[in-house]
């Protein structure tokens, strides 16, 4: 189940250089990402109108694309503008040519009706680019659903047990309450956590002798994308006072490469220590690892979900959030099915979840 109408990470910019021809397969649609000679970046489709030879081993010639099976030629509109041996070249021979745009290091494709291509939809990743912040981009390739990861981002009570001895550090994190508020495209999830034992990368990073408090804050998006603010300081101190806290800006964004696979393209931003590399560093290689005990557990669910297809889940209060997103994700591609605009804006008051 995939919403088209929403810009999805394509790619991160240092994916496609200046001759780059990147092949990548969103929502099931094989895709040729390029460079103009320009520098904008262009998406078309990656299997030539002639015969299907991936574009991706063809050749780019000014703007434009030669397949270098029996040599057409692509415009970046995707319509074809030569055939070898052949005066004229029929409209049909064409592929179809996406939207793009591409903001702080994200190169954002919408995959649905172009005239619905709104830039003023593609989420605010601020921190992607910006001089108080500094981070390490990554990218992770996943071999299941995208929502499950989606569940997981929605849920992060699995600190506490995923992450017990990386990124959680205490069960405080899974027995506190979230606010989930709904959102026009999304939901806001907010979790504070007070004096709980900072985890053990955190006690390094901040230097905490004592209890910490520690904040979650952020929007998550259709069609998959965190934006997230973060801080852990010293406990007992004033909300406001962010002296000693390590603060974080986190931006994640899935996009489905297939119904059973998943592109995951993630950064974790930090407001401290801008000068030095190795905190920068250290903070990546703290996420990976913390993202590969995700992906073990994920990967695990899914093949676990693929055995028993007949299985039932039971719903907790922790499930919240990721009922409502899923929720959300079914409205809004239900909607494009029958072609209903405007799509739903899901207008609730703040849900504080009951603790199970
Ligand atoms: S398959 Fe591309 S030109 Fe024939
Ligand atoms: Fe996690």
């Amino acid at each position: 189940m995939f919403v088209k109408n929403c810009w999805y990470v394509a790619a991160w910019d240092h994916e496609v250089l200046a001759d780059t021809l990147l092949a990548r397969t969103i929502l099931d649609q094989p895709v040729l990402v390029y460079r103009r000679a320009d520098g904008t970046a262009v998406a078309i489709d990656n299997r030539c109108a002639h015969r299907g030879a991936p574009l991706s081993m063809g050749r780019r010639e000014g703007d434009a694309i030669r397949c270098m099976y029996h040599g057409l030629k692509f415009g970046a509109d995707g319509r074809c503008t030569e055939v070898p041996g052949q005066d004229n070249v029929p409209a049909r021979l064409c592929v179809r040519s996406y939207p793009v745009a591409e903001r702080g290091r994200w190169i954002w494709i919408w995959m649905g009706d172009p005239q619905r291509a709104d830039v003023a939809l593609i989420p605010d990743a601020f921190s992607l680019k910006h001089p108080d912040w500094r981070y390490k981009p990554g990218y992770l390739h996943y071999d299941t659903d995208y929502l499950l990861i989606c569940d997981n981002l929605l849920d992060f009570s699995h600190l506490s047990y995923v992450h017990e001895k990386t990124l959680g550090g205490s069960p405080n994190i899974a027995q506190s309450r979230p606010v989930v508020t709904p959102l026009p495209r999304g939901l806001n999830v907010t979790r504070d956590v007070r004096g709980t034992v900072p985890a053990p990368y955190h006690a390094r990073l901040g230097g905490f002798q004592g209890k910490v408090d520690r904040r979650f804050n952020y929007d998550f998006l259709l069609p998959g994308v965190l934006l997230m603010h973060a801080h852990v300081k010293p406990a007992d101190t004033p909300d406001e006072d962010m002296t000693g806290a390590l603060q974080f800006h986190s931006c994640q964004a899935l996009t489905p490469e297939t119904a059973h696979s998943t592109h995951y393209f993630f950064m974790q931003a930090h407001r401290f220590r801008l000068d030095d590399a190795t905190i920068t560093e250290s903070i990546y290689q703290s996420l990976c690892a913390a993202f590969e005990e995700d992906r073990q557990i994920i990967m695990a669910q899914s093949r676990m979900l693929d055995a028993t297809p007949g299985g039932q889940m039971h719903p907790i209060a922790a499930d919240l959030a990721l009922a409502r997103f899923r929720r959300l994700v079914q409205e809004f591609s239900e909607a494009e099915r029958e072609d209903s605009m405007p799509l739903p804006a899901a207008i609730h008051r703040p849900v504080h979840a009951p603790i199970a």
